[in-house]
């Protein structure tokens, strides 16, 4: 036999070379977890409390007393509840040498003093413990990661027992992110109890914002015509007002995106050195810049489905048809106007402009693309496309706006219109980018983001 054939066979060999596998446990996850090893070649042995009454477990696996069930392994998933590790002591003896795989999760966080998996190794000392497969569901587990996380997250202390998980985990098809030692296993049983961790402060000031932009421009435009002209306008609330509202959350969320990368380059200058930490909450809003950028594309893209409909809305259509008739009557030529011409498509133009970079943008920080780019590609749709897509927007709302903020009548019970609210915070920004894209500014942060620092003795 040549070298080649010899290779062969030793794969063939390997490929048929049934592992056992044994799983304490026979709930939805065992059930599912055992099913998922059948079909990628194991055999699947359960250990239960009582093996006469295990129905419902996958064909092909066999049901034991736990003992026994052991025996038969060297690797035993435990899939039962922490408050149920008891049994596992008066085991010690059968579990000695094996390998066990935590799989569990807590209610909350805090429960318990130390991690679950830390707990299973005090309390079977002759076992090796790796936390795996906790942050993968059971419906995971079916689907084979098809249509589900795909990721398993691992810790342990031993590298060879490791390395047994991770040949299942990838044998099963998911990926494996070793997260180091067991000292690791608290912070992975917290991670199912998240909850869209990152989205929490784009979520409260989306919503903060929308609610007071909403209140403002219904005081200003609704309330106000009540009240001083007796006028019932309250239908603007479902089209005029949220197309108000939307635009303006959006362009203050995209450009609370770059305020804090500005802030920093500040804090950086003035500090004269980048080694010393930023404040916690710029440290939390600097992390959660994605989530509100992705929530700023998701507010303008309802405002460009709003403005869609304006032409085919009964009140624009029958401001049309009176303005319209009433020039007849009254025998006026409509004059052309050359500057509101360029004015209106300057200000559509700047958004559909703002609008497509804006979503290259949300496309560019999905993962899947993001990881496709080098950093230099990223930070260049990121920052420089990032800071055009801010500044059209910007130009958007200020030719919309054009003279108004000149007129008093925008100014009813002395409050501007919501437009001028909105261009406060992307003016800042802008022009705090603008003075540290200084030469002599910029010159100066590159130096700091380089080492140097200002009071170093070199
Ligand atoms: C206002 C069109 C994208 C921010 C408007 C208005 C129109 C319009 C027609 C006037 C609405 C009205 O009279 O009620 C468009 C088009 C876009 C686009 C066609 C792209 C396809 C954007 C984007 C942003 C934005 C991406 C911000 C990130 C604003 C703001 C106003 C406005 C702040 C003023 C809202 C108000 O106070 O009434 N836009 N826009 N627009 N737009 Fe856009």
């Amino acid at each position: 036999m040549d070298s080649d054939s010899v290779a062969m066979a030793e794969l063939h060999g390997k490929m048929h070379k049934q592992e056992t596998v044994c799983i304490f446990g026979t709930g939805d996850f065992g059930r599912s977890l055992g099913l998922r090893l059948l079909q990628s070649g194991y055999n699947v042995v359960y250990g239960s409390r009582d093996p006469k009454n295990s129905l419902l477990l996958p064909k092909g696996s066999k049901v034991m007393a736990h003992a026994a069930a052991a025996g038969e392994a060297h690797v035993i998933f435990v899939a039962v509840q922490r408050e149920h590790y008891g049994f596992l002591s008066s085991l010690a003896s059968d579990l000695e040498g094996k390998v066990l795989i935590d799989v569990s999760n807590n209610l909350r966080r805090g429960l318990y003093p130390e991690s679950n998996a830390e707990y299973l190794s005090s309390l079977v000392p002759g076992v090796t413990v790796v936390k795996a497969f906790n942050t993968i569901s059971a419906w995971a587990l079916q689907s084979g990661g098809l249509d589900a996380n795909r990721q398993v997250l691992i810790c342990g202390d031993r590298a060879d027992a490791k390395q047994q998980v991770v040949d299942i985990a990838q044998s099963l098809g998911f990926t494996v992110l070793d997260r180091g030692s067991i000292r690791a296993a608290a912070e992975l049983e917290d991670l199912p109890l998240q909850l869209f961790p990152l989205w929490r402060l784009p979520f409260r000031i989306a919503i903060c914002l929308t609610a007071f932009i909403f209140f403002y421009a219904l005081t200003r435009d609704v309330i106000y015509e009540r009240v001083t002209n007796g006028k019932d306008i309250a239908f603007r609330i479902m089209v005029s007002l949220a197309n108000k509202v939307f635009p303006i959350v959006s362009l203050v969320m995209l450009s609370l995106c770059y305020l804090p990368g500005a802030l920093a380059g500040f804090l950086q200058l003035y500090n004269g050195t980048k080694y010393r930490r930023f404040p916690d909450w710029l440290d939390r809003w600097m992390l959660c810049r994605k989530q509100l950028g992705l929530l700023a594309l998701a507010f303008g893209f309802l405002h460009v489905l709003y403005t869609l409909v304006i032409p085919i809305r009964y009140y624009v259509r029958y401001r049309i048809n009176v303005y319209t008739i009433s020039l007849v009557k009254d025998n006026i030529t409509y004059e052309f106007d050359n500057t509101a011409a360029w004015r209106y498509d300057s200000y559509y133009s700047m958004g559909i402009l703002g609008f497509g970079l804006f979503v290259l943008l949300g496309i560019t920080s999905l993962p899947s693309v993001s990881n496709s780019l080098n950093w230099r590609e990223f930070s260049f749709v990121q920052s420089k496309l990032g800071y055009m897509t801010l500044l059209l927007c910007t130009f958007h709302t200020f030719l919309y706006g054009w003279d108004r903020f000149l007129k008093t009548s925008s100014y009813r019970w002395w409050m501007p219109q919501a437009y001028m609210l909105s261009l406060v915070v992307p003016c800042v920004v802008l022009i705090l980018k603008l003075i540290l894209i200084m030469p002599c500014v910029d010159r100066k942060v590159t130096r700091i983001r380089q080492g140097w620092e200002r009071h170093s003795k070199t």
